[in-house]
């Protein structure tokens, strides 16, 4: 067998592995990330994990999407976590969110890449099935990508804020480190955290971060999770790269749907959207690091250094020449100086850390859509690159949360879906540049 038949060999297993992993956490209707450490409903996770299901069963992967929609909020929201059965073993659960919803949620959203996913979707399949499924999901994706710019830009900057860190699914990145240092976490109520006692704490947020965490969750229960009212008086009020490139991205594929649909209404709504945002995203570059940022709309302050958030910009299709350009110097950058690329964090930052969660190691989902905005732009070979380090993480370190950037090994949790969704999106689809052709990019 030659070397090339036996690595097809291996990533057909792989392949295997990745449908067991999704259909073992499959609760009906939803997948769970993996059991014991996130036993819900996660919002970016399910949009992730549609694209791996679709790859062998379309309809489970509409499923995915349609049920985590059908929890959204009478203001449009679509929730973070949705609690379909009480697990005691997990925190915060449904009792400290305590968000009054039928079926309980937690009370903000998350980076909303479902549209993206929902366009993968319709691209294997337009029979009128699916055409109608897609209308409905439609409306609801426009109600919540308007609740993004409703009250997550009240200013209208053309840049969203978040309201606590797990609503960017970035947790602990350093982006937020100035801005929850104005979040009190001394007076929480006593509690127990549950991560740590399933993940090695060297890999987790610290405690000081995690009282910070619950006391943005106490604030926003005072306020009845009240949207209008988070953005006028939360302490912690942060424009993220990582929400404004994928609103972006998915305002952009939604657009595509309206034509596709006919959808003539949306059709404006969402072409003044997309332009605002390209105007905006200025607010986020600093031009002292010359890379994008977090912004701090409550201090006006950037964060440091270069997160694989800002690295959307390719995905998201915004920046000037210049700024494309100087993003990529980064994305090269730090690629030569860990091992396994894209890290989640800048490895010449002070906090950089490779194997704590988004403040270094690397995430498969991620690295899937950066490589995919960088082939966009023409940088095959990064895109290749980027993608052939993917594979090789997988190949020695299974499907894991994440994986450490420098020594590789796994990390956080095991047979993780968003991981194994990734896999499958990518190999069903075949990469986009011809096997055994040598990539001929910048
Ligand atoms: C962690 C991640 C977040 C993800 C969730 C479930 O909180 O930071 O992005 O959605 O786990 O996998």
């Amino acid at each position: 067998m030659t070397a090339a038949e036996s690595l097809k060999t291996d990533e057909t297993a792989l392949a295997q592995e990745a449908r067991e992993i999704l259909i073992a956490n499959d609760r009906g209707g939803y997948t769970v990330p993996t059991a014991g450490l996130y036993p819900y409903q996660w919002n970016w996770d399910s949009a992730i994990v549609a694209l791996g299901f679709a790859a062998f069963d379309l309809n489970r992967a509409w499923t995915e999407i349609e049920t985590l929609v059908a929890h959204q909020w009478p203001d449009g929201m679509v929730p973070h976590i949705i609690f379909h059965e009480e697990v005691p073993s997990y925190f915060p659960g449904p009792s400290v969110w305590s968000t009054g919803r039928p079926v309980p949620t937690s009370g903000h959203s998350q980076p909303p890449v479902a549209a993206f996913c929902v366009e993968e979707l319709l691209k294997r399949d337009q029979g009128p099935a699916m055409l109608e499924r897609a209308s409905a999901m439609f409306d609801a994706l426009m109600r919540w990508h308007r609740w993004w710019h409703d009250y997550r830009d009240p200013d209208r900057l053309g840049v969203v804020a978040i309201t606590h860190p797990w609503e960017s699914g970035r947790d602990n990145t350093s982006d937020w480190d100035e801005a929850l240092e104005a979040v009190d976490g001394s007076n929480v109520a006593p509690f127990q955290r549950r991560d740590t006692s399933h993940v090695d704490a060297s890999m987790r947020p610290t405690e000081d971060e995690y009282k910070r965490y619950i006391a943005l969750v106490e604030f926003g229960r005072s306020l009845g999770w009240d949207a209008g009212k988070i953005a006028e008086h939360n302490p912690f009020f942060v424009a993220d790269p990582g929400c404004t490139f994928i609103l972006l991205a998915a305002d952009r594929a939604m657009l595509r749907i309206a034509h596709a649909l006919a959808k003539a209404d949306a059709i404006e709504v969402l072409e003044d959207w997309i332009s605002r945002a390209e105007a905006g995203a200025h607010h986020l570059w600093d031009p002292s690091q010359e890379t994008f940022t977090a912004l701090n709309l409550r201090s006006s302050r950037h964060s440091v250094g270069v997160s694989n958030a800002a690295l959307l910009c390719f995905f998201a299709d915004v920046g000037s020449t210049d700024q494309k350009r100087a993003m990529l110097g980064h994305y090269r950058r730090l690629r030569a100086k860990t091992r396994f690329s894209v890290p989640s964090h800048d490895p010449d930052e002070a906090h950089f850390d490779s194997k704590r969660y988004w403040r270094g190691p690397v995430w498969s989902f991620m690295n899937m859509m950066i490589s995919r905005g960088l082939l966009a732009h023409g940088h095959v070979r990064d895109a290749k690159e980027l993608w052939d380090d993917t594979r090789a993480l997988t190949h020695l370190s299974g499907f894991a949360e994440y994986f450490d950037c420098n020594s590789g090994t796994p990390a956080g949790g095991d047979v993780f879906s968003w991981t194994a969704a990734a896999w499958l999106h990518y190999a069903a689809e075949g990469a986009p540049w011809a096997p055994g052709t040598e990539p001929h990019g910048q």
